[in-house]
This record gives C-alpha cells, sequence and structure tokens, in this order.
C-alpha cells in the first residue's frame, strides 16, 4: 500500500488497517452500507478504506457530503475506472463512463433537455397535462387491470414482475414512441433481470478492485455481461429502425431528438465538444436503463410499506377520497393537496435508502476534505444511506413515520424536512430523472391506491430484508390486491 505525500497543514486519511491484498473487503461483508456506516462513527465522516489494494475514501454526514459534491463539486464529479463498468452501454455510458469532463456535460446537458421536453411535451389527447401524465395514468390503469386478471386466475401476484412492465413502458414511450404487452417476451427477459445488474454494479464489488477475481469464473459476472450485451442489442436494434424511418419535420421521441441534434452538428462548425454520433444517440441506452429499474424498485418498496402499515394504507384512501374524490382519477396537479402521499413517498425513499451509495465518485485533482488530504483520481463512496438513518437528523430514524414530513396541523409537507432526504445525490452528478421519477411515483401510486387495496398473503410473514446492490430490491414475495368496494366509490 503506497503512502501518498501529505501536502504541509493537510492530515493523513484515517481509516481500518487493510490485509495484505485484499484490504477491508472482509469488513464490508453483505451490508456494507452499515458495515461503512459503523466505521464512520469510528472514523468520522471522512475516511479511507482499502478494497484489494485500492484506496476507496468514504463521505458520511450530510454536511461532509454537501460541501463535497456542491461546495467543491467539480473536484469530487468524475467517475473512476472500475472493471464493471466497462461492459455497461459499451463503455459508453453517459453515468458510468470516465469520459472527458467536457464530453460528459455535453451530453448530460442533452441528456437533460431531451427528457424534459419529452416528458411536458404537449400531450395529443386534452384530457392530459403532458406526455408523461398521459403514459403514466394510461400503464397504471392497464397494471390495475393486470392486476385483477392475475388475481383472478392465482390468488396472488408478485409485485414486481407486473408493475416493472407498466414502469419501462412509460420510459419506452418517451424514449422510443412505443410500448410493450405485458407478456412479450423480449422485454420481460430483459427488465427481470435487472437484479444480476444491480449485484455487480453495487458499490464495494471486490471484482472491480482485486484484478485476479476477473480471471477467475464467476456466474454474476457471465450473466452481467450477457444482460449487459442484450440490452444493447435491443436498443440498438430500436436506433436503427429510428434512422431507418427519421424525419426531420417529424420528431416522434427521444430517439428521434438525438438523431436530430447528430444531424444538426454537422452543418455547424463551431460546435466545440468532439463527441461521436454513437455516443449521442446511446444516450437513449443509459435513460431506459436508469428510468425502469429505480422507479420500479421505488413502487414496489411503496407497496411493501403500504402492506406493513395498514393503517398508513387507509389514511392515503383516505386522502385521496377527500381531496380528489372518487369520481376521477387522480392528475399531477393533485399534488399539492395530497401531503400525506407526498410524505409517505419522502419516508418510503429515506427508510429504504434502496440505493444506498450513489454512483462512485472519483476525484478529479488533488483536494482536501475536512483537513484531509485526498489525491487525485481517488474512488469515492458516498454513504446516502447513513446520512438518511443519521440520529443527528432524524428522531427515531429505524421506525417508518410518514408524519415526520408533514407541519404541525398535518396540512402540508415541510419542504426543510423533505429536503434532508438524499436519494437522487446531490451536485453535478445529480440524479437527471429525479422529477420525472418523483412524478411517476406519485402519480402511479395515487392511480393504485384509489382503485386498490393492497393484502400480504396470510399466513405468510412479509419479509422487508433488503438485498444489497446498486439498487436494493426487497425478496421475491406473493401479495394479494382487492378492488376497493364498488358502493365506496
Ligand atoms: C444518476 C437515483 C430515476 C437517470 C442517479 C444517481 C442516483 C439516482 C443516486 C447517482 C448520483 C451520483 O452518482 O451522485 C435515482 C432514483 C430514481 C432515479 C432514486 C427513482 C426513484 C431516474 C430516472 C432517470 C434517471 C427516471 C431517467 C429517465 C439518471 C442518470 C444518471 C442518474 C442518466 C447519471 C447522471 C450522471 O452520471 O451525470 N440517479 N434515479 N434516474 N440517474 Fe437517476
Amino acid at each position: 500500500f503506497l503512502q501518498p505525500e501529505i501536502p504541509e497543514g493537510l492530515c493523513r486519511l484515517p481509516g481500518p488497517k487493510p490485509l495484505p491484498l485484499i484490504g477491508n473487503v472482509l469488513e464490508l461483508r453483505h451490508k456494507p452500507y452499515q458495515s461503512l456506516t459503523a466505521m464512520s462513527k469510528r472514523y468520522g465522516h471522512v475516511f479511507q478504506i482499502h478494497i484489494g489494494t485500492r484506496p476507496v475514501v468514504v463521505l458520511s454526514g450530510s454536511e461532509t457530503v454537501r460541501q463535497a459534491l456542491i461546495k467543491q463539486g467539480e473536484e469530487f464529479a468524475g467517475r473512476p475506472d472500475l472493471y464493471s463498468f466497462q461492459f455497461i452501454n459499451d463503455g459508453k455510458s453517459l453515468a458510468f463512463s470516465t469520459d472527458q469532463s467536457g464530453v460528459w456535460r455535453a451530453r448530460r446537458k442533452l441528456a437533460y433537455s431531451a427528457l424534459r421536453s419529452f416528458s411536458n411535451l404537449e400531450s395529443k389527447n386534452s384530457e392530459y397535462s403532458c406526455v408523461l401524465e398521459e403514459h403514466v395514468s394510461k400503464e397504471a390503469e392497464y397494471l390495475i387491470k393486470r392486476l385483477c386478471t392475475v388475481m383472478k386466475a392465482d390468488g396472488s401476484f408478485d409485485p414486481v414482475r407486473h408493475i416493472v412492465v407498466s414502469v419501462a413502458n412509460v420510459i419506452c414511450g418517451i424514449c422510443f414512441g412505443r410500448r410493450y404487452s405485458h407478456d412479450d417476451q423480449e422485454l420481460l427477459s430483459l427488465v427481470t433481470l435487472a437484479d444480476d445488474f444491480n449485484q455487480v454494479a453495487g458499490s464495494g464489488n471486490p471484482a472491480d478492485f482485486i484484478p485476479i477475481l476477473q480471471y477467475l469464473p464467476s456466474r454474476n459476472m457471465k450473466n452481467f455481461m450477457d444482460l449487459n450485451a442484450r440490452f444493447n442489442s435491443f436498443v440498438q436494434k430500436i436506433v436503427r429502425e429510428h434512422y431507418a424511418t427519421y424525419d426531420k419535420d417529424n420528431i416522434r421521441d427521444i430517439t428521434d431528438s438525438l438523431i436530430d441534434h447528430c444531424e444538426d452538428r454537422k452543418l455547424d462548425e463551431n460546435f466545440n465538444v468532439q463527441v461521436s454520433d454513437e455516443k449521442i444517440v446511446g444516450i437513449v441506452n443509459d435513460l431506459f436503463g436508469a428510468g425502469f429499474d429505480t422507479v420500479t424498485t421505488a413502487l414496489s418498496w411503496s407497496v411493501m410499506y403500504m402492506v406493513a402499515y395498514p393503517e398508513i394504507q387507509e389514511r392515503l384512501y383516505d386522502e385521496l377520497k377527500v381531496n380528489v374524490g372518487l369520481e376521477r382519477s387522480p392528475r399531477l396537479s393533485d399534488k399539492p393537496n395530497l401531503p400525506f402521499l407526498e410524505a409517505f413517498i419522502l419516508e418510503m425513499l429515506r427508510h429504504s435508502s434502496f440505493l444506498p451509495f450513489t454512483i462512485p465518485h472519483c476525484t478529479t485533482k488533488d483536494t482536501s476534505l475536512n483537513g484531509y488530504f485526498i489525491p487525485k483520481d481517488t474512488c469515492v463512496f458516498i454513504n446516502q444511506w447513513q446520512i438518511n438513518h443519521d440520529p443527528e437528523l432524524w428522531k427515531d430514524p429505524f421506525s417508518f413515520n410518514p408524519d415526520r414530513f408533514l407541519s404541525a396541523d398535518s396540512t402540508e409537507v415541510n419542504k426543510v424536512e423533505g429536503e434532508k432526504v438524499v436519494a437522487f445525490g446531490l451536485g453535478k452528478r445529480r440524479c437527471i430523472g429525479e422529477v420525472i421519477a418523483r412524478n411517476e411515483v406519485y402519480l402511479f401510486l395515487a392511480i393504485l391506491i384509489q382503485k386498490l387495496e393492497f393484502h400480504q398473503m396470510p399466513g405468510v410473514p412479509l419479509d422487508m430484508t433488503p438485498q444489497y446492490g446498486l439498487t436494493m430490491k426487497h425478496k421475491p414475495c406473493h401479495l394479494r390486491a382487492t378492488m376497493r368496494a364498488i358502493n365506496e366509490q
């Protein structure tokens, strides 16, 4: 373990003593977010571990993380060069690749504006305020029908299996202008394999840091590579179809708008950042990948919490009945009138912290934080789970209590409390899909809660143990749903 020279006035990073060759990998075990939280109590909010022989700086504590990602954002905005990341989107991912900062910035700007303009686009159907509202409303209705059919046939359903197709259809609608049937085998075989992706892409995967492990046979790694290859060819086929039918005067979706951008750029000699067409159009791969698994996970945890806390499910239903009514479907514009639902979503994000770490960051130059020296190119883990369970920030952090986010008279969400939850990262690498994701989760839930009541299977205990990964899922399970009684409506 080579020790860097420490500039005068700065301190060496504290941290546990590493073992030869493997470093502290054994201390990470199955729940790295918990073991690294325990270490932060001992070593402070900035400390260093070794995975293999590679140093990794771990940041916790709301103030420290905000200092690094917001105030010193530029210095912490890089991505590390990790083995598994080279297989994601053929090594050209916007979110995971080590793109130079100019290229990453240009791609991020493009992705952000495409996403925003296509989800806010006016719907052709005047019933809806925008395309996102139309897609979510229609998919939520299909989902309700689907769950009722499955309930009739089987008496129970696996929530993730059905939610994932509905959510994938929303992002497919925006990115590719199409939707898939709930029985489409090609889509299903991709979207139901997200667990293999998440296990390998989660922070602290030993094979990313210990090169010898890359040469040993691993089922996880093989599944990860196969999945990425299939995902890429699925998207590439759709992109080829778009190129073949592209019409400048009829931009149908995000894929068309990215192709259009490449065409325009060829005419613009002053365009100063060199980004290949492949890297521009490849942005849809990231949007599709990031857009279905995260929102599916958020919705499936929401359903689990409603089942685990039936009294909370009843309060959500009552709020909808009073503030929206049962005669019409909820809309995005109803959100300010449903503060308990918003508080419930915040508490689901905080309590589950299903993205326990952000995607790993990397320092872009020599820097320091809280008086500790951190060299350029150091891999940095941001422990979101620690912030969301920090007893300094939260009363009873382990209890599930949406009321913590409501004002004293329960009529509105306390914005300051809400902003303490860190689920989408912060600063320059902050999630670009945050607004869409929050709107999607809200609207799917509002529509589901109005029509369905969820229950656990009689005699089967509910297992809420998260399985570690980039996004953490609960174990596969079966639930029941009943239509809200007609006379109530
Ligand atoms: C990055 C969370 C939904 C697109 C991220 C990051 C987090 C996150 C924690 C990493 C931030 C960092 O590295 O510091 C979430 C959660 C979601 C969600 C909790 C849903 C509840 C979405 C959606 C999209 C999206 C719907 C797009 C349609 C992206 C992209 C990045 C990203 C492209 C990479 C940004 C970059 O590296 O510059 N998200 N996300 N996300 N997210 Fe999301």
